[in-house]
């Protein structure tokens, strides 16, 4: 097989940043070992996240042109909308900013105190915007899904077995919603199968709880199912993520991934009762309901990059770079979750760094070590960020020490995917130099976002 290019060329560049090791050893001390507080002109390749910072299209950069900025009515709104029922089938679409305040309005109004939202694995926000309102997220992965070096299909999918008996042991009154995050974000970027998707959905609807969809990269898991579920090899992936959609109550997505866009989001549902509830608390936080916190423009930005993202030969590239930094880095021993995820490679900083106790942050420690050693700015995704303390101010650990590098979506080229490659294995053959790091400052909830750390001499 011929190899896979790049399915675009390119019409518009912008620069990436130099900078010498002694200059960043210096930048990193400064932003006290946080890659958050770095300036993003101090990086040179910059895998902090995959959202927001993808390349629109010509046809989008053309779409922004033909925004209706009307207060209410927006003919933007109105393709906006339509684009969204065809491709998920759900009737009901409210935009707002980003996913986070989709979910800022959904749990504002389906939480509260006494009560629970089970997933297979909530990303930060989602888990921030439920505790902030009384409520508890309960992530239930499958037993694949906590093994990083293990590969195997699905490892994204919800444990039935364990929702069947957390369902029995808290009622499932007390459950408002189920959420099942496609890709799994927060567990190494791994697809949910259709077959999961339909179990979580049999069971929710036994015990007259919705399921809705966290949509951020469906088209990403829609391409895995193709390639990986039987049954799927021959159908197309509208066909593929209509089905997906189908045995949703709802859902809710951040634009800034699968669509392209560099800011969006919107909440899709068929309860027309729940829809004006979250419209109500729209206007007040967001906007009128054509626009919800959008400009006309973004709704167009974000309408055209919903189809262009489930084109087959993006997808195969899509998925196909990830896959073959992934390779380089298992042929080299690197410690990395398996198999490639659908946005991002994850190392695995307990293993990568198995000299560093989890109280010392390994996944932070890696993070600030790929930045001094080719200011490349990844981000850790583990007990700084789903870290708890006990009653005695001890750490209890994330399930899992990963470090993050999110590939921006038609950004960088294969040279770029290369170095950063050789500089992963350049720190891992020098792993016994990098210390452990302890927290000096943080706040109370998303620590990780300003947290102050420093090195441990
Ligand atoms: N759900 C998932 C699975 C996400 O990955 C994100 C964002 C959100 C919800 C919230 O969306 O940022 O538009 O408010 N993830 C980004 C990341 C920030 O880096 O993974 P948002």
């Amino acid at each position: 097989m011929k190899t896979i290019i790049e399915p675009f060329r390119i019409k518009s560049v912008e620069p990436v940043y130099f900078t010498t090791k002694e200059e960043r050893i210096q930048i990193l001390e400064n932003a006290f070992y946080n890659p958050f507080l770095i300036h993003a002109d101090k990086v040179l390749i910059d895998l902090l996240t995959d959202s927001g910072t993808s390349a629109m299209s010509s046809n989008q950069w053309a779409g922004i042109m033909q925004g209706d900025e009307s207060y209410a009515g927006s003919s933007s709104f109105f393709r906006f909308e339509k684009t969204i029922q065809d491709i998920t089938g759900l009737p009901i679409v409210i935009p707002t900013h980003q996913g986070r305040a989709a979910e800022k309005i959904l749990f504002s109004i389906l939480g509260g105190k006494e009560k629970y939202f089970v997933s297979n694995t909530l990303f930060d926000t989602t888990r921030a915007n439920i505790e902030y309102s009384g409520a508890a997220g309960v992530d239930l992965i499958c037993e694949a899904g906590k093994h990083p070096s293990i590969p195997a299909p699905f490892k994204g999918n919800l444990d039935t077995v364990a929702l069947l008996k957390f369902i029995a042991e808290k009622g499932a009154e007390n459950i408002p919603l189920c959420v099942l995050t496609v890709t799994n974000n927060s567990g190494g970027g791994q697809p949910v199968s259709m077959q999961n998707i339909k179990e979580v959905k049999a069971i929710c609807k036994t015990h007259g709880i919705p399921m809705f969809i966290d949509a951020c990269r469906f088209a990403e898991n829609a391409f895995f199912i193709k390639l990986r579920e039987d049954g799927y090899a021959d159908k197309p992936i509208p066909e593929i993520v209509h089905e997906m959609f189908s045995y949703a109550d709802g859902c809710t997505m951040s634009a800034k991934k699968d669509a392209f866009a560099n800011i969006g989001g919107f909440l899709a549902m068929h309860d027309e009762i729940l829809a004006q509830q979250c419209r109500n608390m729209l206007i007040m936080t967001e906007g009128f309901p054509t626009y919800g916190g959008l400009a006309g423009r973004d709704l167009e930005a974000i309408a055209i990059g919903l189809t262009e993202v489930m084109d087959e030969h993006y997808l195969q590239y899509r998925i196909r770079s990830i896959e073959y930094l992934c390779n380089k880095l298992i042929a080299a021993g690197v410690p990395v979750m398996q198999p490639a995820g659908g946005h991002a490679i994850y190392l695995d900083a307990k293993e990568f760094l198995s000299h560093i106790p989890v109280d010392e942050y390994p996944g932070q420690a890696l993070v600030g070590a790929l930045y001094v050693h080719g200011g490349i700015r990844g981000v850790e995704i583990g007990s700084l960020m789903f870290g708890k303390y006990d009653d005695h101010k001890k750490l209890i650990p994330a399930q899992l020490e990963l470090v993050r590098l999110a590939i921006p979506r038609r950004v960088y080229t294969q040279s770029h995917i290369d170095y950063v490659s050789e500089v992963i294995i350049e720190v891992f053959q020098e792993k016994e130099k990098i210390k452990g790091l302890t927290i000096i400052e943080e706040a109370p909830m998303l620590r990780h976002f300003t947290a102050k750390l420093k090195s441990i001499e």
